[in-house]
């Protein structure tokens, strides 16, 4: 979905960011800000400041900045469209979308689409007639009841050659597309059915829509147990997680995302009441299953089979979620069982507990090192001491990380100073915000701040900088300053809510706004002033040009080229003692 840019601004100004902030969060005023505990980070002291005449939030420990889209986007973790609608709809515009992603597919693929939706009706009308009496009675044995069966759409194909291929084809579908579908193979004879004798978990995509299959057998000789579907333009295992469709927004509202393996074990969930799961269909984990996690929640538990394969599929996830900045929980289940197990066998109360006491990245780690290394002799002890100081160099944490030092120390009964000794001293990590108090800058810098801080606000500056500046110095600054000019140009006004939408994909614009935001300045501004800020740019640019000659100058032996260098050297000289 695509809407028109103007359309977004204006939706923008019909809504007030102070007040949709503090339906989630308490603001309190201090003279015009509205401050507030940041949620964007670990805060415990309102760092946050909501400015109602600017719209837009900062925070002055974290950096977080943003108009009231992108807090929304943040903190209920939603795609800029989905913020924008939600403004919308609260200042009641009816935004006219223009085809979505899933519009796209749908119509892309809307033959592929039509016949799953096809096979669905007919694996659950199936199981739903007489023939699928001893499917049922799986299920049922499994611990399921009607509710879940049909909450979770489950069907089942029977034992024929080629019943679906020939529903298809009665429907008129190509081989060519009943082939493509990954419903049906091919052999000598013509097309058969891929699923036979199976218990059907349909696979939906985010939207709800049918693209896939588990086909669980449940009688006879199993041989394989699951049949899967194959890669079709519509399934990829790798972007694929089930049920994600319904967790989706159960996740979003508990703010928690539970992650398991099998179909069985979020539907055995779903049975004690536990809703935001989503399972991978094994254990490998893509960076792609990260990103659709991230799109859920930030707080995720990791809950895979008790077994090596779970276990594996555990340290794989983690690395994988760790890249996108996730520090997820792991819940081990005790000997190899998976959640379904688990849950049938101990039920609701132990299970939940479970959840509750999940480690965190560094406790479950602590306890694989534990168990590959003997730690009744003195070597082993070594080896561990060593392998937890690796991973404890790598915490940013401060607090975790003296816990888990303290820990090591309890643990392993050797002296802290000697632990302490071989851990890295942490390096100050530059803090991209600082306090909202005038920064000790000095005059270039101030002035380039100051010139940038009234063009958020008026187009007059912007204007004097059209007219005047050539360059600004500092990477970030420039081109926030060529995006102000440019958004007044395609405008006609200026406004830094809405210059947040535009650069909203661009985070080095986004935080030099926030610093120039966070800058502490009178509201209004003289020419004067203006004329001092130009001047001062480019007396520092002129300088800058100075020592380029200079340091060339003495580089360079060609005579014709050091005297050039020296005229020029005079000239530039010359106009800064006159600017001066
Ligand atoms: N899986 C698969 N193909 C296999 C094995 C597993 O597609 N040959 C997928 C299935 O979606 C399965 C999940 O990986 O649900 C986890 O595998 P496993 O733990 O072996 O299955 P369970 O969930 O325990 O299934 P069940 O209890 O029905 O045996
Ligand atoms: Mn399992």
């Amino acid at each position: 979905m695509k809407i028109d840019n103007n359309l977004i601004n204006e939706i923008r100004s019909k809504v007030d960011i102070v007040e949709i902030i503090s339906s989630y969060i308490q603001l309190s005023t201090r003279g015009k800000n509205y401050f507030g505990v940041c949620p964007f980070h670990d805060d415990h002291s309102p760092s946050m400041s909501v400015s109602k005449d600017k719209q837009i939030y900062t925070c002055f420990s974290c950096g977080a900045t943003g108009n009231v889209f992108k807090f929304l986007q943040d903190y209920k973790h939603i795609s800029f469209m989905e913020a924008v609608k939600e403004c919308a709809d609260m200042c009641g515009i009816d935004i006219k979308l223009t085809p979505s992603m899933e519009d796209t597919m749908l119509k892309k693929n809307k033959t592929l689409y039509e016949m799953y939706e096809v096979s669905h009706k007919f694996y659950q009308n199936n199981i739903n007639s007489s023939f699928g009496k001893k499917a049922k009675e799986y299920l049922y044995g499994r611990g399921l009841t009607d509710k879940e069966i049909k909450v979770f759409e489950i069907g089942l194909s029977l034992n024929d050659y080629d019943l679906l291929v020939k529903l298809l084809k009665k429907k008129e579908y190509s081989d060519k597309d009943i082939l493509k579908s990954g419903l049906a193979n091919a052999n000598e004879n013509g097309l058969y059915d891929i699923y036979r004798n199976r218990i059907m978990f349909p696979l939906h995509d985010p939207y709800g829509h049918v693209i896939g299959y588990n086909g669980r057998a449940y009688e006879g000789n199993i041989v394989n147990r699951y049949v899967n579907s194959k890669e079709t333009d519509l399934f990829k295992k790798r972007d694929f997680l089930y049920n994600y469709h319904r967790a989706k927004n159960v996740a979003r509202d508990k703010k928690e995302i539970i992650i398991m393996e099998g179909p069985m074990d979020v539907i055995r969930a779903y049975t004690i009441g536990i809703e935001n799961v989503v399972a991978t269909l094994g254990t490998s984990f893509s960076s792609s299953h990260a990103n659709l996690i991230k799109r859920l929640s930030n707080n995720v538990i990791l809950c895979f089979d008790g077994d090596d394969a779970g276990l594996k599929g555990t340290k794989a996830a983690i690395k994988e979620l760790e890249q996108i900045g996730i520090n997820p929980k792991i819940v081990r289940l005790p000997g190899n069982a998976d959640p379904d197990e688990y849950i049938k066998k101990n039920g609701k109360d132990k299970f939940v507990n479970l959840l509750n006491k999940a480690i965190n990245v560094m406790e479950f780690k602590e306890r694989e090192l534990k168990e590959e290394i003997d730690l009744s002799s003195a070597e082993g002890i070594s080896n561990y001491i060593k392998s937890m100081i690796d991973e404890i160099n790598q915490i940013d944490d401060d607090i975790l990380k003296e816990v888990t030092i303290n820990r090591l120390v309890q643990e392993t009964k050797v002296d802290r100073e000697l632990i302490l000794s071989k851990i890295n001293k942490k390096e100050e990590k530059p803090i991209i915000i600082k306090t909202p108090k005038p920064k000790k800058s000095n005059k270039y810098e101030k002035s380039i701040e100051h010139l940038l801080y009234y063009m958020l606000r008026s187009e007059e500056v912007i204007k004097l900088y059209d007219k005047k500046v050539t360059h600004i110095p500092n990477d970030n600054y420039r081109h926030l300053a060529f995006q102000i000019s440019a958004f007044y140009k395609q405008h006609g006004y200026i406004n830094v809510a809405d210059l947040l939408t535009e650069v909203r994909d661009d985070e080095e614009t986004v935080n030099a706004i926030g610093q120039i935001s966070s800058l502490n300045l009178k509201e209004d501004y003289t020419i004067e002033e203006i004329d001092d800020y130009l001047n001062n740019i480019k007396e520092y640019n002129d300088l800058e040009k100075i020592d380029k000659y200079k340091s060339e100058l003495a580089l360079t032996h060609d005579l014709d080229k050091k005297i050039e260098l020296a005229n020029k050297l005079i000239e530039y000289k010359l106009r800064s003692e006159e600017d001066a």
